[in-house]
């Protein structure tokens, strides 16, 4: 019996103690990859199948694609897509797509009619755009202005002036910079369009609004640049695919629960969520391909510059849904404006947190919602102040009906979180985007996505391919 009781005691502590809950599975690979949206999903296909390496990707999610969402409807089987609407021709994008045999056709639309309202107060605000003349001729404008700095952002910040060389316009606040050329008339379009992520646009730094709203959109607006959308309609179909194709290299409804990081490569413990189950992946390489925010970080062990770097970024969060409530009718949209944009005042935009627009997209009485948070608004903040506005729409009668306390449909939600990731102009001049450059390859780990590039599908690629050979750099 005691003989018996030793040796079990001899197995145990011949196994190393590396932690309390023992991983089920241990891997080798060349190069993990945390986030399966834009960034880290094309940046797995590029590496394990054209350049050979072995990958892991890690997913938080039970789908790559991150922002890309599309909806389903059940009694029609029509898809819809309410999050990314339409990628940007840029590099090789297109072959992208064809290698994964989705389909591209032309973005699509429903015709709507607008209605400008402030939804503080539900009155109707007496809004009037410009002649759509005179927005071409502004944003015409626009694109020869801002087309000459284009590379110093995009697709990377890497040649991103010294302080001391920094074109003073990027550094004006946004509604500074618009009054100084005279650039009002093409503001509606900018806004209305990828612009509002940022929230009150006109009191951004044009740097950032720039990478929300910049040249590539100006030449797609005046027909410079293409743009095109998965033709099924559903814009998921490209990551559903990717996610096919890269199997079992994915670690589905997983994050990353602990690591170590050195010089030599990383260890990291990674944990589904649904399951429980833990697993060590061992990889030369670490691409970080998610919003560097504190919780999202937590897991990493950052050293004091990363810690000091990555957290003067600021963000706004953003939501998108689908409601489908009678109340809202076919063919309209309303659009959340401040009452003092009218009748023409294009640079009176609403502060964060805000609902931006309730938009008919077809289908079952279908209404895509799109909600733009300040710092700390969550998801049931979100919910909670769409159901506000349309109480209040309700109230003052802007709706098909007036009645009181009806919630919110909400057929499809999705927190896109944190986005749009900026800083302060005095930490521009003081060489915040070298110094958030420097970190790449420290203690073997690189950092992709929208805070360190550009917030589009397309020119994230570029960007990835752009990280490629320094990340690469060693590995055979
Ligand atoms: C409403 C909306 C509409 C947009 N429309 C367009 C458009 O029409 N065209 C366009 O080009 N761009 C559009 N964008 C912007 C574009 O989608 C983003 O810039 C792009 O998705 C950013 O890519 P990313 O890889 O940095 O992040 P994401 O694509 O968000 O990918 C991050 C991934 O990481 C996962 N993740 C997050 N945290 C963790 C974690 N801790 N552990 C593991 N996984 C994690 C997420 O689930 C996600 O899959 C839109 C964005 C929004 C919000
Ligand atoms: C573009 O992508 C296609 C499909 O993957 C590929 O065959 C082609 O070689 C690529 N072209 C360039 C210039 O990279
Ligand atoms: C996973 O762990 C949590 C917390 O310990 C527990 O509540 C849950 O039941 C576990 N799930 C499974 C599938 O084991
Ligand atoms: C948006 O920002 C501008 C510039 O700072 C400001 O004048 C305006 O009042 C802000 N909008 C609202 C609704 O506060
Ligand atoms: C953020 O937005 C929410 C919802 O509108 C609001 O309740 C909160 O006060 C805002 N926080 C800040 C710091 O402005
Ligand atoms: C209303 O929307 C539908 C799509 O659901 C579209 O087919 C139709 O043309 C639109 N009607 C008008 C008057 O614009």
């Amino acid at each position: 019996m005691l003989s018996l009781v030793t040796s079990i005691f001899g197995v145990l502590a011949a196994v190393p103690l590396v932690s309390a809950v023992p991983p089920s599975n241990v891997l080798m690979k060349d190069v993990v990859i945390v986030g399966g949206g834009a960034a880290g999903a094309y940046a797995a296909v590029r590496l394990r199948d054209d350049f050979g390496k072995r990958i892991a990707l890690i997913e938080k999610q039970d789908i790559l694609g991150g922002m890309v969402d599309s909806y389903v409807d059940p009694k029609t089987g029509i898809p819809y897509n309410y999050g990314v609407m339409s990628f940007l021709e840029a590099g090789n994008a297109t072959g992208f797509f064809q290698r994964f045999g989705v389909a591209i056709g032309p973005t699509s639309s429903v015709s709507v009619t607008t209605n400008y309202i402030d939804f503080e107060t539900g009155e109707l605000v007496d809004f009037q755009l410009p002649p759509m003349a005179d927005q071409m001729a502004a944003m015409a404008n626009f694109l020869r202005i801002v087309e000459p700095w284009e590379h110093l952002t995009q697709p990377s910040y890497s040649n991103f002036p010294t302080p001391d060389a920094i074109p003073e316009d990027l550094l004006l606040t946004f509604g500074e910079f618009i009054t100084k050329y005279g650039l009002e008339d093409a503001v509606p379009l900018m806004f209305q369009t990828t612009g509002l992520g940022l929230g009150n646009m006109t009191e951004e730094t044009t740097l950032f609004v720039l990478q929300g709203f910049g040249a590539s959109m100006a030449r797609a607006f005046l027909g410079k640049q293409g743009q095109f959308a998965v033709a099924s309609g559903r814009n998921q179909d490209l990551y559903d695919a990717i996610g096919k194709h890269l199997a079992g290299d994915v670690f589905y409804s997983s994050t990353v629960v602990d690591s170590q990081r050195t010089d030599f490569g990383v260890t990291l413990t990674v944990q589904n969520h649904k399951t429980n189950e833990t697993t060590r992946i061992h990889a030369r390489r670490l691409l970080l391909a998610i919003e560097p925010t504190a919780a999202n970080m937590a897991p990493f062990d950052l050293d004091s510059d990363e810690q000091t770097i990555l957290s003067k970024f600021t963000y706004t969060n953003e939501y998108t849904g689908l409601v489908n409530n009678a109340a809202f009718a076919t063919n309209q949209s309303y659009f959340n404006l401040p009452a003092t944009a009218a009748p023409s005042n294009y640079l009176a935009l609403p502060n964060p947190s805000f609902t931006a627009r309730i938009d008919y997209i077809g289908g079952d009485n279908l209404f895509r919602v799109t909600i733009i948070g300040n710092d700390t608004l969550d998801s049931a903040g979100a919910k909670r102040l769409v159901q506000e506005e349309f109480n209040t729409l309700l109230q003052a009668g802007r709706l098909t009906t007036t009645s009181d306390g009806e919630p919110l449909n909400w057929v499809a939600f999705s927190a896109h979180g944190p986005m749009h990731a900026r800083v302060s102009v005095a930490d521009v001049k003081d060489g915040f985007l070298q110094k958030l450059y420097a970190l790449q390859g420290g203690r073997s780990t690189w950092w992709t996505g929208g805070a360190f590039s550009v917030n589009f599908q397309t020119i994230l690629w570029e960007f990835d391919e752009i990280l490629f050979p320094e990340l690469l750099q060693g590995l055979n």
